[in-house]
């Protein structure tokens, strides 16, 4: 997709819960490897056109991202292949018509990875970066991380369809620890629902659907609360999820009573072994006919209606969230899980998550070393 258009109003925000703000680390995986392969987000299009370069601690690794003048997106390994710098804004790197420049000497390196020219002297061909596979789905930059460097064993879905009908996407981020198979478990974790956000007559439709690396899950439930104390919209819900690995559920929203659709999209990307992104981006689509009348959204010319829905959906989601992440901060994954007849198809997900931890090669526990070492002694990681 074209870089800006629509998804320039992608924005975003990060929240990092009280919670989180101490400086004590704890080692929050007790049995999960801290990084299931797959893809995961890493920002938006529209992010790293304002910002020009951005730097990231993701997955364990520090990352670079940046866009040349054609749009094409390079995530890549932070530390320069000459003598090592970082090379991330807060260490002096920069884009230069369309190149990454690196702070220590000069060298500069196109979006393939290649160095393209150093100040004084040819560039040397061996100096290559780390350069990450990325797919974008509606402006969102995804990129692949595999166990021992390992390349995509499997690949996200195409982009679903957007058009004028759908609001400008809004996203949120929160930061807090955890792990991505525990905030992926929610959508599977049918008691939680109700117990935990108060959702009514929850009903799984038929069963969860696994096709390699691909899960769909389908349930029904009701809700009465008031958005933002207004508005009592979301009352008969149907949703479908979409998921594809551990760090992209996307969730296909109908609410039946007024005939409004929606969608969101939770993006769960590891931090550093304990700390984990979670990203929601909302997007709904224009209501011309509301099968009933909706408080306050008459007043609204037509345009407005979706985004004030989109907005009202992040909002919403975000104080689930909130009362998610309350629990999964404190929780230990427990193998077995003991449970009881009403929960969700728990079992079923987790023999899904097995494929996202293959066997590890010695170059990958090794590197998983390195990065917890560096880790445990090193600076707060972003
Ligand atoms: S360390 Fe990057 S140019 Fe020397
Ligand atoms: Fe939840």
């Amino acid at each position: 997709m074209a870089p800006g258009g629509e998804q320039a109003a992608l924005r975003s925000t990060l929240e990092t819960p009280s919670t989180t703000s101490g400086r004590r680390r704890l080692n929050r995986v007790d049995e999960l490897p801290p990084f299931p392969e797959g893809w995961y987000f890493v920002a938006s299009r529209e992010s790293i056109l304002r910002r020009k370069l951005i730097e990231l601690t993701w997955l364990g690794e520090e990352i670079v991202v940046w866009s040349d003048r054609n749009g094409r997106i390079c995530v890549a390994g932070a530390f320069c292949p000459h003598l090592g710098s970082h090379m991330g804004p807060t260490v002096g790197g920069v884009v230069r018509d369309g190149c990454l420049v690196c702070p220590f000497h000069g060298f500069e390196f196109d979006t393939s990875g290649a160095c393209v020219a150093t100040p004084n002297a040819p560039a040397p061909r061996a100096a290559k970066l780390k350069v990450y596979e990325t797919r974008e789905i509606l402006g969102m930059i995804f990129a692949w991380w595999g166990i021992g460097g390992r390349p995509p064993q499997w690949d996200l879905p195409p982009e679903p369809p957007d058009g004028p009908e759908w609001s400008p996407m809004r996203s949120y981020t929160f930061r807090f620890r955890g792990h991505p198979q525990e905030t992926a478990e929610n959508s599977v974790d049918l008691e939680h629902l109700g117990y935990t956000h108060g959702y009514g007559d929850v009903e799984p439709v038929g069963t969860l659907s696994i096709d390699g690396a691909y899960l769909k899950s389908c349930f029904d439930f009701t809700s009465v609360r008031k958005i933002a104390g207004v508005i009592d919209i979301l009352s008969d819900i149907e949703t479908v999820t979409h998921v594809h690995g551990l760090g992209y559920s996307f969730v296909e929203i109908h609410e039946k009573t007024i005939g409004m659709d929606a969608r969101m999209w939770v993006l769960g990307t590891p931090v550093d072994g304990t700390f984990i992104r979670l990203t929601l981006v909302t997007q709904a689509r224009e209501i011309r006919k509301p099968r009933r009348f909706i408080v306050g959204l008459g007043f609204l010319p037509m345009k407005l209606r979706h985004r004030l829905m989109s907005r009202l959906l992040l909002l919403e989601e975000k104080r689930y969230v909130r009362q998610d992440v309350v629990i999964w901060e404190r929780k230990r994954y427990r193998s077995p899980p003991r449970l009881c007849r009403a929960d969700g198809p728990i079992g079923k997900f987790r023999l899904y998550c097995r494929q996202f931890y293959p066997e590890p090669t010695s170059q990958s526990r090794a590197t998983a070393a390195n990065s917890a070492q560096r880790f445990a002694s090193g600076p707060g990681s972003r």
